[in-house]
């Protein structure tokens, strides 16, 4: 959910109460604002955030795009933002339903209700718990292909566990629930790798992606119109004709979003849980000798970390207080996600990493609300069963590199560790 959509720029703080730095003009008229999300913050976000929360609880910034924007660090004024219709996605824009589209031009995130709920209510269905349970097995046989190959190749050295097992777990894990035919997942994994990660990518090769996925879906479309399987394409072509309400675009272009969008959250978020099962080593035995505890777990790992530090930035349509802070109306707003998952107002000894921990499941790493992330059931069953499977693999799970030099890349708004190099010890 990396798009940053332009912002109209806030008028001077002096709009209504508040407790943000009042700023000042620059030399070329661009108002100074603090620059928190700069070098530093994606390797270590909680401590800028938490620096953030307990001073200046809704912070006017700038982001390192450049655009000035409104942060929300407290959990209660985070949860209100998610649900606040004042916020909006689409800045007040309606979709033009004549002008034709690729998969990608128009996506969930660019839309609010009504529009947004008529294309979204075709996906959820598809993706509840219990549907998602049903490919249990399959992603299980898949973890366990995975770990057998990264065994074979490491003779006794060390295993990089993003590129042997989290990317392609977590595609194969989509690939089995948009059941893609087995001779057609080479050539997708591209496109999804590269629209995933476009650092050093040429806009051509961006296009070509964009491309190649719209026909994927297009393909996968036409195909199981002729004959419907049990498959999310299936089941969300079913609720369409049910349903209508969107135009063809439009399902295409949900089906590309669900594609892309959970492809490599998922990925980082396997890699952040088992770096925080690294570092953490008496948490990570624990989950090993009882591995009943790791459904539970899984909220607390995503609690403690996400790939998603901030929500998809909001816009004001309105003037919008959070206490005593008055947001004025045309303001770009991030919901700091990781700084309320670390909040000690919602979470007790927010920085123990607590596998039982009773309010884990309120973290916001889904976010809330109208947008709340319609993967989560996904998610947390590839979570489950990518912990389950590493952590019976092998005795014992150590860092090949010390943990403070991984590389973070990405962005403020999509975190992302390029390798994790893992020593593991002994089958268990
Ligand atoms: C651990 C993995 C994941 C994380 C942390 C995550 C996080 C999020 C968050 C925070 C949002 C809400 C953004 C906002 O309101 O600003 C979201 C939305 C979304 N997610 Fe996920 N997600 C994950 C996995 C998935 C998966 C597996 C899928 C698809 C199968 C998916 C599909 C989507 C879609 C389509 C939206 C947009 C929903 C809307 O706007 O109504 N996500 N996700």
């Amino acid at each position: 959910m990396d798009t940053e959509p332009t912002v109209t720029a806030a008028p001077p703080a002096s709009a209504g109460t508040t407790t943000a730095p009042a700023g000042s003009a620059g030399p070329a008229g661009r108002q100074r604002l603090p620059e928190p999300l700069g070098a530093g913050f994606l390797a270590r976000p909680e401590e800028t955030l938490a620096g953030i929360r307990e001073t200046c609880p809704v912070a006017r910034i700038r982001t390192p795009a450049g655009r000035p924007a409104w942060l929300v660090t407290r959990a209660e004024d985070v949860r209100a933002g998610f649900m606040d219709p004042r916020l909006s996605l689409s800045g007040g824009r309606v979709p033009d339903p004549d002008v034709r589209r690729r998969a990608l031009d128009v996506t969930l995130v660019n839309y609010d209700p009504p529009d947004h709920t008529r294309i979204r209510r075709l996906a959820t269905p598809a993706l509840t718990p219990a549907r998602m349970a049903a490919q249990r097995e399959r992603i299980e046989r898949a973890a366990a292909e995975l770990l057998d190959a990264a065994d074979a190749a490491r003779g006794r050295g060390p295993v990089e566990l993003m590129d042997a097992f989290a990317r392609p777990f977590a595609f194969r894990s989509l690939c089995e629930v948009f059941d893609v035919r087995e001779e057609e997942r080479a050539a997708l994994y591209q496109p999804v790798a590269l629209l995933a990660d476009k650092t050093g990518c040429s806009a051509r090769a961006v296009e070509e992606s964009v491309a190649r996925i719209d026909a994927f879906v297009r393909t996968a479309m036409a195909r199981r119109e002729a004959a419907p399987g049990d498959d999310l394409v299936s089941r969300v072509l079913a609720a369409w004709h049910e349903q209508g309400g969107a135009s063809e675009d439009e399902v295409a272009s949900l089906l590309a979003m669900l594609l892309l969008a959970g492809f490599d959250s998922t990925v980082q978020a396997i890699g952040m849980s088992v770096v925080a099962l690294l570092g953490h080593r008496d948490v990570q035995d624990a989950l090993r000798d009882e591995p009943g505890r790791i459904p539970r777990a899984v909220d607390e790992l995503l609690r403690w970390d996400t790939p998603g530090p901030f929500s998809t930035k909001r816009v004001a349509l309105e003037d919008v207080r959070f206490g005593d802070t008055v947001i004025p109306a045309g303001s770009g707003v991030l919901l700091s996600v990781a700084a309320a998952n670390h909040d000690p107002r919602c979470h007790a000894a927010p920085g123990t990493l607590d596998p039982d921990r009773r309010t884990a499941a309120r973290h916001l790493s889904f976010g809330l609300g109208p947008h709340y992330c319609p993967g989560s059931a996904l998610a947390r069953l590839e979570l489950t069963v990518a912990l389950t499977a590493v952590l019976a693999r092998w005795h014992h799970l150590e860092p090949a590199v010390p943990l403070d030099e991984l590389s973070w890349g990405g962005g403020y708004l999509h975190r992302r560790l390029a390798a994790l190099p893992v020593l593991p010890h002994g089958a268990v």
